[in-house]
């Protein structure tokens, strides 16, 4: 029987753009005798019969060298090449496709960058996290079109099985464990047995990883459809606990992300770090914040969570807007998301109406109009803008001219400015 050409079913799935860049690497790295191979999540997306967005290249050869050699053919394509890595990437309309010389990597350290240096396909497939993403296709090399499985990983595809390649994998990389958890969610996939006994024997080396990798690895766990699944399963493997000893996760909190995603679509990454860190109290989620090295938004909103749940108990009571906006408004946003997906009745509600409608309302008067009443320029100008606001939030103004009354009483010392938020939103 004749083997599938795994060239053309790759082809198939790809725009005609990114196909028409993978031709053209293929016939130079062909016209350069040098074996060139599709190599990892597109393999692997493409044996699940899922869409592949991006393609990993591996060139047993100078990557960078044949990236730029074809780049100036290629219109609309840009080449960034990195010869210190030995990699290459080309971006084209709606594709991206990585070029990397074949490695073989050694680690000195647990959680260190690995030392890298040039190897066959077969090195650079078991230095791979798992055995599904360690399959290739030969574009060009003596075996073209044919699939290059010597860790039997398409058995694993089809056993739904996450198979680590050796026993030092997530000693070496313990970012595998926030990865394997990702794949089981979004594959349907599971760990296979001894994989998840040296998992657990090695979670802790996730102590040794670097703070701006763990974010990465951790956002890219948010961004899957149903992040909470991951988080559970992390939890479950006592993975969020090194992370910060305090950090756990459970059904509630788990609730709160559906609810979240019920609440906006794709909620942002800083809103959903805000819910992870619901349970801190603020030197603890200061410090997650330091150990994931976080982006300043994002530690602002992990900062803000045990604030913003400090806040409930007043916003349970029977508060006019005004006043909800004087509570959230000093908090970031994400912040308040959190709260709004956490909380349940008048307090979500408030917290969504602030959200969605009161930041944003202003009064119908600004500075100039007020000057124009005769209100003469200074710190008393703002505060009578804030009087406007805090009474058009609560319903006290409706119209233009109720503002001008309004704004003409408080000028004439006949109506108070009253205690109002000091901050706008
Ligand atoms: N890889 C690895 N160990 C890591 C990171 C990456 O072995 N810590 C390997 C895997 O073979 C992976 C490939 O590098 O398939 C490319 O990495 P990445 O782009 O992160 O993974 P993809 O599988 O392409 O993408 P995704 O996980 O989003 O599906």
């Amino acid at each position: 029987m004749p083997q599938p050409n795994f060239i053309d079913k790759l082809n198939a799935a790809l725009p005609t753009a990114a196909r028409e860049a993978l031709d053209v690497l293929i016939l130079a790295a062909g016209t350069r005798s040098l074996a060139l191979y599709a190599v990892g999540g597109c393999v692997r997306d493409l044996l699940l019969k899922r869409p592949t967005l991006d393609l990993d290249l591996t060139l047993e050869g100078d990557a960078p060298a044949l990236a730029r050699a074809v780049a100036g053919g290629l219109a609309d394509v840009r080449c960034t090449v990195h010869p210190a890595f030995g990699t290459a990437t080309l971006k084209g309309t709606g594709f991206r496709i990585d070029v990397a010389s074949a490695r073989a990597e050694s680690y000195e350290r647990p959680g260190a960058l690995p030392a890298v240096r040039p190897g066959p396909l077969r090195d650079d497939l078991f230095r791979r996290d798992f055995t599904a993403n360690a399959i290739a296709i030969a574009l060009s090399s003596d075996l073209t079109g044919g699939l290059i499985d010597p860790f039997h990983g398409e058995a694993d595809l089809e056993a739904g099985l996450l198979r680590a390649l050796h026993e030092a994998s997530f000693r070496d990389d313990a970012t595998r464990i926030l990865r394997g958890a990702r794949y089981e969610a979004r594959l349907g996939f599971r760990f296979e047995p001894q994989t998840l006994r040296w998992l657990k024997r090695d979670v802790r080396y996730l102590e040794a990883i670097s703070g701006r990798r763990l974010r990465d690895e951790l956002l890219r766990v948010l961004r899957e459809p149903q992040p909470e699944r991951i988080l559970l399963r992390l939890h479950g493997l006592g993975a969020l606990t090194v992370l910060h000893p305090s950090l756990s996760f459970d059904e509630r909190r788990a609730s709160a992300f559906a609810r979240l995603r019920e609440l906006r679509d794709e909620p942002p990454a800083t809103a959903c770090l805000a819910l992870l860190a619901w349970e801190l109290t603020p030197p603890e989620a200061a410090a997650l914040a330091g150990r994931l090295s976080l982006t300043r938004r994002e530690a602002e909103a992990v900062r803000a969570a045990p604030d913003a749940q400090a806040l409930l108990p007043a916003l349970s009571a029977d508060v006019p807007p005004s006043r909800v906006v004087e509570l959230l408004s000093p908090l970031p946003p994400p912040a308040v998301w959190a709260l709004a997906a956490t909380a349940e009745g008048p307090p979500a509600d408030r917290a969504l109406h602030y959200l969605r409608r009161w930041r944003y309302l202003k009064p119908a008067l600004d500075g100039h109009a007020l000057v124009a009443l005769g209100a003469p320029p200074g710190p008393r100008l703002g505060e009578v803008l804030r009087r406007l606001k805090a009474a058009k939030l609560d319903g006290e103004v409706r119209t233009r001219r109720d503002e001008e009354r309004l704004a003409r009483a408080i000028l004439s010392g006949t109506e108070a400015v009253k205690a109002t938020p000091s901050r706008s939103s």
